[in-house]
């Protein structure tokens, strides 16, 4: 029997982007931190989003490190040269969710589920990140996909489509599963006709009304193993 293909999404999902406000806490005290960390994250994605309606490219560093000064000149400061870069660094140090490893350990012992992690950044920044994170079980994953080989970032039809043409599931893209932390992420995926895994770790819900619901929500991602055999049983 052919693989189920699990894919990753990396930041926000497996590992969080939340803990960089420790180190803008450094610079800016712990509670203008938490604001310009969340203002950063939301400008990375709407930088992205604003990118490909535009048909224009740049890398996800690139995206971030501008969405960084953006978040930064909105909240009246600004940082040097190498205190940015310490930032970037910080991308290398992510840390990794509680429920991360112990769901990894899990799947890593399945032999009906291929892992991979998909992600909008570049090869270099999400090798980095995967290895740089001492804490995250990486081993399990086969290959990691990106969104840099097609030049357009998530949620455009054509990365879903590079992620199955990588995994060697093209034209079969109900057999593909995303894991996600991240409601647009699973809406695209799902758009393309995969089975999509939305991480609800706050418990507040499915709240996008947007396109379709996920296949499955789970509160951590020790329950993906579950929900993907289950679902494979039932559309047998
Ligand atoms: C990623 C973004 C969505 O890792 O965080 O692809």
């Amino acid at each position: 029997m052919s693989k189920i293909v699990v894919a990753f999404d990396l930041y926000g999902t497996l590992l969080s982007t939340g803990s960089i406000a420790k180190e803008l806490a450094s610079h800016f005290g712990q509670e203008k931190a938490e604001s310009i960390a969340t203002v950063w994250r939301r400008y990375q994605l709407e930088y992205t989003w604003r990118l490909s309606c535009m048909k224009q490219y740049e890398d996800f560093s690139e995206v971030t490190r501008k969405s960084l000064y953006h978040a930064l000149g909105e909240h009246g400061v600004s940082l040097n040269e190498t205190e940015t870069s310490g930032l970037m660094r910080s991308y290398d140090s992510l840390s990794t969710f509680p429920d991360v490893n112990p769901a990894l350990e899990r799947l890593k012992d399945n032999s009906s589920i291929e892992c991979v992690v998909f992600s909008n950044g570049t090869s270099k920044m999400v090798s980095a990140s995967v290895n740089g994170s001492e804490e995250l079980s990486s081993s399990v994953f086969k290959d990691i996909i990106t969104v840099d080989d097609v030049r357009t970032f998530k949620p455009a039809p054509e990365v879903y489509k590079h992620l199955a043409e990588k995994v060697g599931k093209t034209g079969q893209m109900s057999a593909m599963w995303l894991v996600s932390g991240n409601p647009f992420d699973i809406v695209g995926a799902r758009a393309m006709g995969m089975q999509a895994a939305w991480v609800d770790r706050a418990g507040n819900g499915w709240q996008d009304k947007l396109g379709s619901e996920p296949t499955v929500v789970v509160k951590s991602l020790e329950e993906v193993a579950d929900a993907v055999e289950k679902h494979a049983r039932d559309s047998r």
